[in-house]
């Protein structure tokens, strides 16, 4: 394939085959300004993608005020497409994240109809090779130059965009994951179902001490007793065990995924026994251990569907199906790429084109 941008400007060139995750970003961004003094928010502005001016007492800077969000823009079969995929759930996460943070919600409809306008002002920025997309970052930060410990007055949310490929350096071949029960991600009452800078502040020691002993990422655990499984780093975990498949349910302390919902609908449109409930470590390594652990696999927006082949728990290394993928990680997989891509039915009206 070999393709480099097309008619983009700007000093940039990169091989689309080869995109990692995060390193290179388009040319413009958003930003609309908010101010209570001034009446809210204020009205946005497309502007080239540059440094942003803060008084170094802005308060996201010390007491972590922002909230952020990840979604993805395809390329489709015509030249104008610009595909997203349910971009209205996490616009909606977006808003009960910023009311966790105390910070102001956006008026859904312009949040919609301002990142549609950024995306066809750098359209040619979104790659076309297979596993490449456009990240879309929209972000908001309290930018109130204050000391004191109260929600900020002013805000800035923006949005960048960057043309990603696979998230993990893996790509869809199977990752490693370390259970930890040292560290725990969240609580029942903090911040963990936000999408907050916070969360994963709290996640960097723990993974920093996981890949140093070769795993990709950590499985997290409930903080009260280290028995629940919760969810990975980045993503939310599905485990199929003598055919059912399960996830950790929604209760607070887990991010509530736009895969995971629509790995959920996908597979119970096929028929297949799928159960949102508490599963403890225990009855993981206890399936492990009588071979009746068919398959774990995540999902996320940034990693999509990613088969887990290895798990270490207590020092216990477990293989999962041999160390391949499974077989309905590939096929939510495909459906999923598929269907985002526009080259698979859409039977929920989930992708929506903004070209
Ligand atoms: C996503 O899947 O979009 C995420 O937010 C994960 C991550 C890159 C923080």
């Amino acid at each position: 394939m070999g393709t480099l941008p097309r008619n983009r400007t700007g000093s940039q060139q990169y091989d689309e085959d080869k995109l990692g995750f995060g390193d290179i970003f388009t040319e413009h961004m958003l930003t609309i300004e908010y101010s209570a003094a001034d009446g809210g928010w204020g009205s946005a502005k497309i502007i080239m993608v540059q440094d942003l001016s803060l008084h170094p007492a802005g308060m996201v800077l010390h007491y972590g005020q922002q909230v952020f969000e990840g979604l993805k823009a395809f390329s489709g079969p015509k030249d104008s497409d610009i595909l997203l995929f349910r971009p209205d759930m996490n616009i909606a996460r977006f808003n009960r994240s910023c009311e966790r943070l105390c910070i102001p919600p956006l008026d859904p409809k312009i949040f919609m109809d301002q990142m549609a306008e950024l995306l066809r002002r750098d359209r040619d920025w979104i790659p076309r090779s297979p596993g490449t997309s456009l990240y879309i970052r929209p972000t908001v930060i309290a930018t109130d130059a204050h000391l004191g410990v109260r929600p900020s007055k002013k805000y800035l949310f923006f949005i960048i965009l960057s043309p990603v490929g696979a998230y993990y350096p893996e790509g869809f071949e199977p990752v490693r994951i370390m259970v930890t029960d040292k560290y725990a991600r969240a609580a029942a009452g903090g911040v963990g179902e936000a999408k907050t800078g916070a969360n994963y502040a709290a996640s960097l020691l723990a993974a920093e001490e996981a890949h140093a002993e070769g795993f990709t990422q950590v499985l997290w655990l409930n903080a009260v007793d280290k028995s629940a499984i919760e969810e990975v780093g980045t993503m939310n975990i599905f485990f199929r065990i003598d055919d059912e498949i399960i996830t950790p349910k929604l209760g607070g302390t887990i991010l509530p995924g736009v895969t995971r919902d629509s790995v959920l609908q996908l597979c119970r449109s096929k028929g297949m026994k799928v159960s949102e409930r508490v599963i403890s470590i225990g009855e993981l390594v206890s399936a492990a251990n009588k071979g009746k652990l068919q398959e774990v696999f995540g999902s996320g927006t940034a990693a999509v569907i990613s088969p887990v082949s290895h798990f270490r728990y207590l020092g216990h290394d477990y293989i999962v199906a041999d160390g391949k993928t499974g077989q309905v990680a590939k096929e939510l997989f495909d459906e999923i790429t598929g269907i985002q891509l526009a080259k698979k039915p859409d039977p929920y009206g989930w992708v929506v084109n903004v070209g």
